[in-house]
């Protein structure tokens, strides 16, 4: 099985939560390896930014505090009162603290993490110790300073006081004067001169002054000067010790001075070492912190292209396989509900959730297939149907209705759904209308509408046209109601002519009989009154006009008797095939001198032959009579039209066609009113006074048309004129007749059994051509009561009757009746095929379907004249 048609046996919903699960879950992976690998940044940067931060601003302080130390040494060295010393001393005491603490915190707090550091820092440690160290000499040797300059200053003063002692002294010799004066300016030289070689001075007094004062007799004046002179200059301590003191001061503090210096230059490479040291840790961190933000944002990137990978393909397969899918399927809704029912239905074969909405509206699909196939039969049923339907709601509205409403009403107008019921009536122009109960009764319009809405209604509508309409109106359950409208002026004149005709055979009945016997009788009367005339010779010529006058009497009686004879269609007739338009045209100069001047005679005969078969001179009388009926309508003048044509053809009873053959005569004259037109074929109803009419002349007609297979009809309105019509069979043209022998098979019946009705049609048609009459049946029941009412000379049966039925059976069962009766099976199998089908006809006894007139005249030849002649069995 292919992977999708795996993935298809889940459904979609557990498919959609995979994808949509898979890809939470790489996004959920992508995320916390951002997160975890953002917060190691953050940490990262965060020590970064502490230790950096931190190292850099201890460094600064360290070179500030160092700086700062170095900066009070020389304060320190040029301090020259001791309570100067003093402060100086106890703030760099306070700095040196401070400074020996800060790196005590500097070893403390890790700063010296690794070797170099450790290195760095004992290095730093040392500078810082040596500095203070010499600040602490450097102090030293400043207090020291300050004592010895003092001291100095105070011989200084000493020899200043000598030597104006010197000048009071009284007879002090000039040259120990000079000897005075000189030994204190060697000695002041020496205390002034800072920078003098101490020894190199001390030598020079011993040299050059000591001797002269050593020679100072102590009795001489001036002896204690030179004396104290001696003191000072060689004496310990003495000036040039002082002196010798307060100069090695001097050089040691410009000494420590620059030792300071070095020092702070020193500590401040350091510092300046360890600034820069931190500065590359920072770096070095900075640059790490640097590689793992791009390790992850590799590997975010990684996992993001995967997931994009990844979603893009889940996307793929939405979009695609579902998406696809339910797009195929909705789109083959959409044009469903457009109305396309072809529409192919995709993925009914899937086994998820599509496949089952694919199947369910593939079943939709096919149930609106159906819907509309009977919504559309319906709709033909309901626009092509006889009767009109009309749907009306309950406030008698029109919901619905047929086209064949507003024919049958013989309007144009369109009747539109929302139409209240008078304004239907009024677009049907039914306002006129008479409507009647079945019983008879007058009905109000408004009374009927109001009824509809209540309850099952049946009545009739007579409208002003002529046409006579039944209406049925049902309730609907949802209210409202539902109206048939039937079209009932066929029926009624149907039944019209029915009760006609149902009069007319009741009263040819009675009639028939009476004349029957009348017509004996005047036989009789005749008959023996012509004896008595032809003996009569002897009787006076009185006697012989009575009895001449009771024979014209018994012949018009026996005229009369002869027409009303022929109105009850008992009249011998001698059918011929003639042309009705020879007939016709024959006797135009006899009826125009009927007719007389006062009338125009007008013919219109069709071009066509028209063949009929009739008894000529009982139609040419029945033609005389509507001629002699016209003129006497026409008293005035006018016209009688002689028309004939060919007519419509008529089903007979049995299903066969009839042509007809229409001979009108029309006339201008004064018409009839309703009620002489419903009488006029009664015998012996004339309005015609004095005798002029004897009322048999349309009975007459009646009779003789009725008795040859034709019909009449009259259409006449008062002061209109009057149509009088026949219609009679139309005999086989001569071209159809010609080739067979029209006597060959006549008075020979033939059933005709076929379930097919055309065929049977067909059939019966072929074998009147041939001249035989025929009976046709539909089914086997249906034959055998024909054969039992009536005389049938062959049965020509199809094989396969229906409903099981065969011929052979049929042939069976009229046999037990009729053994001799001969049979002609027809069959659209041929005899191969039907022994195949287990039925088993000799040739002689079979016609293919359809036989061809030659074969069929063959067949029955050959059974008819068996028959006639032997009455053999046939099978
Ligand atoms: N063409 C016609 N126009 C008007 N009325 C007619 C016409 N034909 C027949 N009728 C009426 O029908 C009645 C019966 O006619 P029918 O021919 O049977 O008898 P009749 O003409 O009165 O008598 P008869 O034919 O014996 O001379 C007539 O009296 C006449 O009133
Ligand atoms: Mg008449």
């Amino acid at each position: 099985m292919s992977p999708a048609r795996l993935l298809r046996r889940f459904g979609v919903r557990a498919r959609l939560l995979t994808a949509f699960g898979f890809l939470l879950a790489l996004m959920f992976a992508i995320a916390s390896i951002a997160w975890v690998g953002f917060t190691q940044l953050g940490d990262a940067v965060k020590e970064l930014q502490r230790e950096s931060l931190l190292d850099v601003e201890r460094s600064l302080r360290l070179a500030q505090q160092s700086s700062s130390l170095a900066a009070r040494a020389p304060a320190v060295a040029s301090a020259r009162v001791l309570a100067q010393i003093d402060s100086e001393s106890a703030e760099l005491h306070r700095r040196l603290g401070a400074f020996k603490q800060l790196l005590a915190e500097f070893e403390g707090d890790g700063l010296a993490r690794n070797k170099a550091n450790r290195e760095e820092m004992a290095r730093l440690r040392d500078a810082g110790a040596r500095l203070a160290e010499t600040l602490l000499e450097l102090m030293q040797v400043s207090r020291q300073s300050v004592f010895h300059v003092s001291q100095v200053r105070a011989l200084r003063y000493r020899l200043d006081q000598i030597d104006t002692e010197r000048l009071r002294v009284a007879g002090l010799s000039d040259s120990g004067n000079a000897a005075l004066d000189y030994a204190i300016r060697l000695m002041g030289d020496a205390i002034d001169d800072e920078a003098a070689d101490a020894e190199a001075q001390r030598a020079r007094f011993n040299r050059l002054a000591l001797p002269a004062l050593q020679a100072w007799h102590p009795a001489m004046a001036g002896a204690n000067l030179a004396a104290e002179l001696i003191r000072l200059g060689t004496q310990t301590p003495g000036v040039y010790d002082a002196v010798e003191d307060r100069n090695e001061d001097q050089v040691r503090r410009i000494y420590l001075l620059s030792v300071v210096a070095a020092l702070a230059g020193g500590l401040a490479d350091e510092v300046a070492a360890n600034v820069e040291h931190v500065r590359r840790g920072a770096v070095r961190r900075g640059e790490t912190t640097e590689r793992a933000l791009a390790e992850n944002r590799t590997r975010i990137a990684i996992l993001g292209a995967l997931g994009l990978i990844a979603a893009a393909l889940a996307a793929t397969y939405v979009v695609r396989d579902l998406g696809g899918q339910i797009g195929a399927v909705t789109s083959a809704m959409r044009r469903l509900a457009e109305g396309d029912r072809s529409v192919d239905v995709p993925g009914l074969g899937r086994p998820d959730e599509i496949g089952t909405l694919a199947r369910a509206f593939e079943v939709f699909r096919e149930h609106a297939a159906r819907l509309d196939q009977t919504t559309r039969l319906l709709e033909t049923v309901f626009e092509h149907m006889n009767d009109g339907v009309a749907v009306f709601d309950a406030s008698g509205r029109l919901r619905a209705c047929n086209q064949r409403v507003s024919e049958l009403y013989g309007s144009r107008e369109v009747l539109q759904p929302g139409m209240s019921l008078q304004a239907v009536r009024r677009a049907l122009g039914a306002e006129d209308s008479v409507r009647r109960s079945l019983s008879g009764d007058t009905l109000d319009a408004a009374y009927v509408d109001r009824a509809r809405q209540y309850g099952r209604q049946r009545f009739e509508e007579y409208l002003p046209n002529g046409h006579v309409l039944e209406l049925r109106s049902t309730l609907m359950p949802d209210g409202g109601f539902v109206t048939v409208y039937t079209d009932l002026t066929e029926r009624k004149a149907t039944e019209a002519q029915l009760a006609q005709a149902r009069k007319m055979e009741s009263v040819g009945q009675l009639t028939g009989g009476m004349a029957h016997d009348f017509n004996n009788l005047l036989a009789a009367i005749i008959g023996n009154l012509q004896v008595v005339l032809d003996d009569a010779e002897g009787l006076p010529p009185e006697r012989r006009r009575y009895l001449e006058r009771a024979l014209a009497s018994a012949e018009r009686g026996s005229g009369i008797t002869q027409r009303l004879l022929a109105f009850s269609r008992k009249q011998p007739l001698a059918p011929q095939v003639f042309d009705l338009n020879t007939l016709v045209a024959g006797m135009l100069d006899l009826l125009e001198h009927s007719v007389g001047t006062r009338l125009r005679l007008v013919s219109e005969l069709d071009t066509s032959p028209l063949p009929v078969r009739a008894d000529p001179g009982q139609l040419e009388n029945a033609l005389m009579n509507l001629v002699l009926n016209s003129r006497d309508a026409t008293p005035d003048g006018g016209t009688i039209s002689v028309r004939t044509r060919p007519g419509s053809t008529h089903l007979t009873p049995d299903g066969s066609p009839i042509e007809q053959v229409v001979l009108e005569v029309a006339d201008t004259g004064s018409g009839m009113p309703p009620e002489v037109l419903e009488r006029v074929f009664e015998p012996f109803y004339t309005t015609k006074s004095g005798g002029l009419g004897t009322g048999l002349g349309l009975s007459m007609v009646y009779g003789f048309v009725k008795q040859s297979g034709g019909d009449i009809a009259i259409d006449s309105r008062p002061g209109q004129g009057t149509a009088v019509r026949l219609s009679l069979p139309r005999a086989r043209p001569p071209a159809a007749v010609s080739p067979d022998d029209p006597a060959e098979f006549a008075g020979r019946t033939v059933l005709v059994v076929d379930d097919e009705a055309d065929v049977r049609g067909a059939v019966v048609g072929q074998l009147r051509a041939l001249g035989v009459e025929t009976l046709a049946a539909g089914s086997v029941d249906e034959a055998l009561a024909r054969l039992a009412d009536a005389h049938v000379d062959l049965l020509l049966t199809d094989v396969f009757l229906g409903a099981g039925d065969t011929g052979p059976q049929l042939a069976a069962r009229a046999h037990a009746r009729l053994p001799t009766l001969p049979v002609l099976f027809s069959s659209g199998h041929d005899l191969g095929g039907l022994a195949e089908r287990g039925v088993h006809v000799a040739p002689e006894h079979f016609v293919p379907k359809p036989a061809n007139r030659s074969t069929l005249r063959e067949r029955l030849a050959a059974l008819l004249g068996h028959n006639r002649s032997a009455g053999t069995p046939l099978l």
